[in-house]
């Protein structure tokens, strides 16, 4: 994944370009570059590395110009590098391009153009982009993009700009996201939303098959076959400061303090005031629910583990087998779905190249998809039959915290629905389930008050090498996550696994120098997660225990505790991860790393 920004207006483009592409660094952070008109001529600047390398080169070097284009690169086809950073430019470096996807045939078109006579000068599949278009120009540069396209297979968003043109930008999109700014005395385009409110509100979500020519003051939407597209401009609401740090030091704590808002947000958008689920933008006949014999969840990382508790909840309440599947699997298996299967595509992105495979050969073989996403606009809203949209706002941090709950908030109000709509719950038990639910927001504000508690326990803890992660039923997905989160900010080794599993191999890991942390809140199987605790103390493991305030089970047995407020054994996941996000936090900081851009992840994963 990658992010793109493109400005053309009546100011100068540098500020405007840096500040998108400041916003869309979550999206890759490999390499950053910009290309701007500089007189009659383009100007390149780009390095390997973040963002600040390419401020330190703009610092050196004063420009100032009206048009220009930017790019924050995660490395997917050639090493991070100088030469492989977007923008690319063309032989005779009269066109450059940004770029967001894949280009799957860009071996055969590389060596097509080499043959006429292109030299190439990365190994990027971007690159042939420009050459191509370079192949294709004759004088107009919409037209010579639009040839272009037509000879490329994959995905992309991309940003054209060319000297010989320098009072346009053009775009084009297929299965990576694009969004127009239409501003007063500017127009732009980028990956997101928010990488363009501080220049303006009024926004256009491009689909796929659509290119763009955007001018200072006007603009043109135009299908691939060169039919005008009228689209409607949307007033953007969002606050910037939503997408800024808001005073905490880092975007992941920020969002970890977030989660009492977003889950209620979440909520508010799928049940009513008096507890009656409304599922607004499921748009399916509740007919076609009603006649469903098995759901089939698809998701990755966390989001595999809010499918988890999903999992759970919905054959806890609506009595209908439910099979869980990572994305990665799923799409290549032989599938056994038809038009009585729901499939639950859960994305808080909405672009992870997997699931949305997953979603089309479920699509395919005639199931109902219903995608679970944060991202308004997203691929993925755009192929699903149904929607579920959560509510957490915009999420920066890399490692997923607030969309987290809010997807498991969202799978609870699902589980009523399909109950409600099978006839296995009555009213009465969805109402009494879902007022339950606004329960939720105050006890996860209640399990944050522990953060300074939490905070020493991790810094204790900090320098250990491997975890174990423990817990029985819903705390399965729970020690998953928290190893997850532990493992991908602090890069220590850790791993989550069902405490009774824990006997047949994992329990040789054992050792003065593995911490466990058992998920042990209350619940029918606390005794059994008793016992299995007490047989990695008895080899010597130092314990921290997730346990409800109150409850002295553990006193004696774990080193550490990490209080959360009691909720019921089925709500408890969405409590019970907060302790264990600040803990992986708080690990990760006394480690000194960047928790909000960890190596070698990226925010979306657009590719296999
Ligand atoms: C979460 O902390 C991870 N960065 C990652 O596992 C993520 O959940 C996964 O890539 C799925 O992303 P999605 O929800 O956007 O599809």
């Amino acid at each position: 994944m990658c992010g793109i920004v493109g400005y053309i207006g009546k100011e100068d483009c540098i500020n405007p370009l840096v500040a998108g592409l400041t916003s869309l660094e979550y999206r890759g952070y490999d390499s950053a570059g910009i290309a701007i008109l500089n007189g009659d001529s383009l100007k390149v600047l780009k390095d390997e590395g973040k963002l600040s390398r390419l401020k330190d080169l703009l610092k050196k070097n004063e420009l100032c110009s009206n048009i220009g284009i930017g790019h924050t690169r995660w490395a997917t086809h050639g090493a991070p590098s100088k030469e492989n950073a977007h923008p690319h430019t063309c032989c005779q470096d009269k066109i450059a391009v940004v770029h967001n996807g894949i280009i799957e045939n860009h071996s055969v078109l590389r060596e097509d153009l080499i043959k006429k006579g292109h030299k190439f000068s990365s190994e990027t599949d971007t690159e042939i982009i420009a050459h191509l278009i370079e192949d294709f120009y004759e004088g107009d540069l919409k037209a010579a993009v639009s040839k272009a396209i037509g000879f490329l297979k994959g995905s992309f968003a991309l940003v054209v700009m060319s000297s010989d043109n320098p009072k346009l930008i053009v775009t084009a999109k297929q299965d990576s996201p694009m969004v127009l700014g239409i501003g007063k005395n500017a127009n732009l385009v980028a990956s997101d939303i928010p990488a363009l409110l501080g220049q303006t509100r009024e926004m256009i979500i491009m689909d796929n098959g659509e290119m763009a020519v955007l001018g200072q003051d006007s603009y043109q939407i135009i299908d691939f076959d060169g039919n005008p597209v009228n689209k409607a401009i949307a007033h953007i609401s969002w606050d910037q400061e939503a997408a800024e740090k808001g005073g905490f030091e880092d975007f992941m704590l920020k969002e970890i303090h977030e989660q009492p808002v977003a889950v209620r947000e979440t909520l508010r958008g799928l049940i009513d005031d008096d507890g009656t689920v409304n599922l607004k933008e499921l748009k399916i006949d509740s007919s076609r629910i009603k006649d469903i014999n098995r759901v089939v969840i698809i998701a990755c990382g966390t989001s595999y583990h809010a499918g988890l508790v999903g999992n759970s909840a919905i054959e806890s309440w609506a009595r209908i087998p439910v099979e869980l599947d990572i994305a990665s699997e799923f799409r290549y298996r032989n599938l056994l779905v038809d038009d009585k299967t729901l499939v639950i595509a859960i994305t808080q992105s909405g672009e992870t190249a997997d699931t949305l495979a997953g979603l089309r050969s479920a699509k395919d073989k005639g199931a109902i998809v219903v995608a679970v996403t944060n991202v308004v606009g997203s691929s993925v809203t755009r192929e699903a039959d149904g929607l579920i949209y959560t509510h957490a706002g915009p999420e920066i941090g890399v490692a997923a915290t607030k969309t987290f709950t809010s997807q498991i908030a969202a799978l609870y109000v699902i589980a009523l629905f399909i109950a409600q709509v099978k006839g296995r719950l009555t009213n009465e038990e969805i109402k009494k389930r879902s007022v339950k639910l606004w329960d939720i927001p105050e006890l996860i504000k209640q399990a944050l008050t522990q953060e300074e508690n939490i905070k020493k326990i991790a810094q204790k803890y900090a320098k250990k090498p491997d975890f174990l992660f423990l817990g029985r039923g819903l705390g399965v997905p729970i020690a998953l996550e928290g190893a997850l989160k532990l493992k991908e900010i602090s890069y220590i080794h850790a791993e989550g696994c069902a405490a009774g599993e824990m006997k047949h191999g994992p329990i040789a890991l054992i050792d003065d120098d593995c911490p466990v942390v058992v998920v042990a809140t209350n619940s029918a199987t606390i005794d059994k997660v008793k016992a299995n605790t007490e047989e990695v103390k008895a080899r010597n493991a130092q314990i921290i225990a997730v346990v409800n305030e109150g409850n002295h089970i553990f006193d004696g047995v774990a080193d550490d505790l990490l209080f959360v407020p009691e909720i019921s054994d089925i709500f408890s996941p969405i409590i019970n991860i907060i302790p264990l996000q600040l803990f992986a936090y708080y690990v990760a900081k006394a480690k000194g790393c960047n928790v909000d851009q960890p190596r070698n992840l990226a925010k979306s994963v657009t590719v296999e």
